[in-house]
């Protein structure tokens, strides 16, 4: 007996063996490494995709005048999830209606404490749907679970729940003024935060009494759209907020539509010249929201390692889409060996797949125009004598993906030193003095952000105050409250949003 139960196991063992023989290979060859974690995907079953998403207009889903509809796809598969409503000019004139209506006969005239309290309640549904809302936006745009539910969706539970607090404290936020609302504010917002950037938007608006038509971005609707089934969950009034998809030519129609007061933007470079252009000797206010180029700048005296992992989260997290993004690097000359080997030693340790995953660092590219961008430029900076390094990492056959990379031997006038990649690739650059670094840091058509990495506080306000960018982190990277107002200068766009200033930005102050 005793034997054949040996057997038995033995048998048992050799047959679990055989069966594990082809995925511990192929692990070993995806991430080149003796070691790994199991899977662990994020429960997305429960959550269902409507095979179709309509306009939100006066409170209710509505077909497009077009009747036309365009897929959103998964970017780590490519496999379609839904059709998006095609807004055309017929539908923003619908949207914009409503919105004025809204505006006048409810919003614009509500008491402060009133418009507060629908703001609290939309919070707090957000705050009860967070795993939800945090799964479709990794689903729809191909971030990393970790960022959409440890990052964005905190922030934009908490932007509701700030502007909700000032929403009936309007004159004590700016003391001895008459703060009115401007009316109806159309805002376009980019792929890379769906729905952080929709908070930020709209949370400003509704809490200083103006209605808002919104334009999410074209391969990133549904999280857009599942925050309108929660304003209907709020029974905010219909019109408050309008919703209308649609790719650039539904923005143009938007911005030019001549009963909008206010156009918020958020996006390219690009874009928003060309907005601006539009809205001249309109009357129309505008606050742009664009690139970014941001210098990290690290001393000799930083403590290295935690340098390294703000580098790290600033440029590779979220695939670098992100327009902060800490992109170039400047190295103090006498840690430049350690920086580059340290570097090289921690991307190699970057997850990068499936982005449901709760251990992937990194996840999918947005769309495949986004990535052959990035290729094109890195391709750029290698043609112009750049050294890349790259991680061994294997990427999954379908989908979007780029590892992560990094450029040395990069010179100032080279392309990938001064054009915005929106990917995981940074460009590391050196300097031997404070003064040499805030000119590189400075010299690139962008302002919006910068980080500092120094153990001297004196050295922080130092270049603080000469790095020219509208946020200044010091030993640390990305970190975002809504208290803290964000935005740039130069071709990063102008005005704020966040804090005092960004409330500023949706009211008439006088
Ligand atoms: P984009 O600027 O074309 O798109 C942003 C938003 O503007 C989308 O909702 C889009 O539909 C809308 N839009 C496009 N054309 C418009 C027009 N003529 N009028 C009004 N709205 C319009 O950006 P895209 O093409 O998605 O990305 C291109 C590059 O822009 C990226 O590679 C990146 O470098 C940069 N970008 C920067 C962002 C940021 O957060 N600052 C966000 C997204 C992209
Ligand atoms: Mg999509």
């Amino acid at each position: 007996m005793k034997a054949t139960l040996k057997t038995v196991t033995k048998n048992a063992m050799a047959s679990r063996t055989s069966q594990l023989v082809v995925p511990l290979r192929n692990r070993r060859l995806n991430f080149d490494s003796k070691w790994d974690y199991a899977p662990a995907p994020e429960e997305s079953k429960n959550y269902v995709i409507a095979p179709r998403h309509e306009l939100f207009i006066a409170g209710k889903f509505a077909r497009p005048h077009s009747g036309k509809y365009f897929p959103s796809i998964n970017p780590a598969t490519e496999e379609k999830l839904t059709e998006i409503a095609e807004g055309d000019r017929a539908d923003v004139d619908k949207a914009v209606k409503a919105a004025r209506a809204a505006y006048e006969k409810v919003w614009g005239r509500m008491p402060g404490r009133e418009r507060g309290k629908y703001l609290y309640r939309v919070a707090r549904i957000i705050q009860e749907k967070a795993r939800e809302l945090a799964v479709l936006e990794t689903i729809d745009g191909g971030k990393p679970i970790k960022e959409s539910r440890d990052v964005d969706l905190p922030l934009v539970a908490a932007h509701f729940f700030y502007h909700a607090g000032w929403a009936d404290k309007l004159k004590y936020a700016f003391p001895g003024k008459n703060p009115r609302p401007l009316g109806v504010a159309g805002q376009i917002i980019p792929w890379n935060f769906p729905l952080l950037m929709a908070a930020w938007k709209i949370a400003p608006a509704l809490a200083c009494g103006n209605t808002v038509v919104l334009k999410p971005a074209e391969t990133t609707s549904i999280t857009a759209l599942r925050l309108a089934q929660i304003f209907q969950e709020a029974d905010l009034p219909a019109g408050v907020v309008n919703i209308v998809t649609g790719a650039g030519e539904t923005g143009a129609a938007l911005v030019n539509h001549p009963g909008v007061d206010k156009i918020a933007f958020t996006g390219s470079t690009e874009v928003g010249k060309r907005i601006a252009q539009a809205l001249a000797g309109t009357g129309k206010k505008l606050t742009l929201e664009l690139g970014g180029k941001a210098a990290n700048i690290l001393f000799e005296d930083a403590p290295i390692d935690q340098a390294i992992e703000g580098v790290i989260a600033g440029i590779y997290f979220n695939q670098g889409h992100v327009c902060c993004a800490g992109s170039r690097l400047f190295v103090q000359e006498g840690i430049y060996g350690t920086v580059i080997r340290k570097l090289r030693d921690r991307i190699g340790t970057l997850r990068v797949g499936n982005p449901l995953d709760k251990n992937t660092d990194i996840g999918a590219i947005n769309s495949k125009p986004q990535l052959e961008k990035i290729r094109m430029l890195v391709q750029s900076g290698v043609d112009e004598g750049a050294h890349l390094t790259q991680s061994p990492c294997a990427l999954p056959a379908r989908g979007y993906w780029f590892p992560p990379t990094f450029l040395t031997g990069v010179t100032m006038a080279n392309r990938v030193a001064q054009e915005e990649i929106f990917g995981p690739v940074l460009s590391v650059m050196t300097f031997r003095t404070p003064e040499e670094a805030f000119e590189r840091a400075n010299n690139i058509p962008y302002g919006l952000s910068a980080g500092i990495w120094t153990d001297k506080g004196s050295k922080i306000f130092k270049m603080a105050s000469k790095v020219r960018a509208g946020v200044v982190w010091a030993n640390t990277y990305n970190k975002f409250d809504p208290t803290s107002p964000f935005g740039g200068y130069k071709e990063s766009g102008f005005g704020r949003e966040g804090g005092l200033q960004g409330l500023g930005a949706y009211c008439h102050i006088g």
